[in-house]
C-alpha cells in the first residue's frame, strides 16, 4: 500500500508512524481539508474556497447577522443543502477505525475539529466541535437551543429550502441563527478547555488539513510544541507552522488510511 507514494512521503510516513505508534497521548486536530474529498468546499483554497468568493464580514459576524439576518440565515441554509447528502471519506474513516483500535490500547486519542459539519460523527468518531454544529440552532438574543432541524429536509436535490424565511425564538421572539461561532464571539467554554487540555498534555499533535491561520484554534499546535510535543501536519499545501516536526504533504485521504493500517497493525 505505501508503495503507492512518493519515496519522501514513504520516509515520513514511517517516521510519523514510529513517532506514533509508542505514543500514549495523542490530540488531532481537523479543518476543512479533511472534508474537501467528500465534497466540501473549504474556506481558503483558491477558487473553490468559501471566502475567496463570499464576505465574512457579510455572513460570519454578529455584525452581519444583526444587519442582514435573513441573507446570513439563507447563506447557512444553502451551505446545509451542500453538505446534507456528503458522506465521510477514508480520511474520517481512518481516524474513527483508530480511535476504536485505542479502546483496547494505552493510546489516549483526543479529536479535536473545526469543522461544522458532522462527517467524523457519520464515521464513529467521537469528537470535540470547536466552531459550532451546522445542524444546531440557537437564539440570536437570548441564545436559547433550538431543536435541530430534519436533517432530511435538506438535500443538494431540494431546490426550495435556502431562501426561506427567518424563524423567531419562541421564548423572547429574536431572530433564530446558527449555532456556529462567528468571527468576534469567543469559542464554547468546554470544548476550549477539552482542545487546550489535550494539546498541552500530548505526545504528539497532529494538525490535518487546516489552513492554521484562525486563532485561537490554530494556537494549539504551537501550545502542543511548547509543551514539548512532537508535531506532525497533514496538508498537500504549506502552512504558516515552522516548528513542524513531520510534514506529510498529501491528501488526507491518501495517507491517513496508510499511515492508520501502518499504526494499528501488530
Ligand atoms: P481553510 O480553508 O482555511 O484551510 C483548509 C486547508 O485544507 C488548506 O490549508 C488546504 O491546503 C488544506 N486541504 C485542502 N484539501 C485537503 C485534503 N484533501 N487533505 C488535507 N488538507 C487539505 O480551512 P480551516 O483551516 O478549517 O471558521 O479554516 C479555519 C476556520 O476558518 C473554519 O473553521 C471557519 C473558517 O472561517 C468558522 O466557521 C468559525
Amino acid at each position: 500500500m505505501l508503495a503507492e507514494l512518493s519515496p519522501t512521503l514513504i520516509a515520513e510516513v514511517e517516521l510519523a508512524t514510529k513517532l506514533l505508534k509508542p505514543a500514549q497521548r495523542i490530540c488531532i486536530l481537523t479543518g476543512a481539508g479533511i472534508s474537501a474529498e467528500s465534497g466540501i468546499p473549504t474556506f481558503r483554497d483558491k477558487q473553490t474556497g468559501l471566502w475567496e468568493n463570499y464576505g465574512v464580514e457579510d455572513l460570519a459576524t454578529p455584525k452581519a447577522f444583526i444587519r442582514d439576518p435573513k441573507l446570513v440565515w439563507s447563506w447557512y441554509q444553502w451551505r446545509r443543502q451542500v453538505v446534507a447528502d456528503k458522506t465521510p471519506n477514508p480520511a474520517h474513516h481512518a481516524l474513527a477505525q483508530w480511535q476504536y483500535h485505542a479502546q483496547s490500547t494505552e493510546q489516549q486519542l483526543t479529536l479535536i475539529t473545526q469543522n461544522v459539519d458532522d462527517l467524523h460523527e457519520q464515521a464513529g468518531s467521537t469528537v470535540t466541535h470547536l466552531h459550532g454544529n451546522l445542524w444546531r440552532h440557537k437564539c440570536g438574543q437570548c441564545e436559547a437551543p433550538v431543536q435541530e432541524q430534519a436533517r432530511d429536509s435538506y438535500s443538494s436535490q431540494n431546490t426550495v429550502g435556502y431562501d426561506e424565511a427567518l424563524m423567531t425564538c419562541a421564548q423572547c421572539g429574536g431572530y433564530i441563527r446558527p449555532d456556529i461561532v462567528w468571527f468576534g464571539e469567543a469559542l464554547p467554554v468546554d470544548e476550549w478547555h477539552t482542545a487546550e487540555n489535550a494539546a498541552t498534555n500530548c505526545e504528539v499533535f497532529i494538525s490535518i488539513g487546516t489552513s492554521s491561520l484562525v486563532y485561537p484554534a490554530a494556537g494549539l499546535a504551537q501550545s502542543a510544541k511548547q509543551n514539548g510535543a512532537q508535531v506532525i501536519e497533514i496538508n498537500p499545501n504549506p502552512t504558516p507552522n515552522t516548528f513542524v516536526d513531520i510534514t506529510l504533504a498529501e491528501k488526507a485521504g491518501i495517507v491517513l488510511p496508510l499511515l492508520i493500517e501502518e499504526i494499528t497493525a501488530l
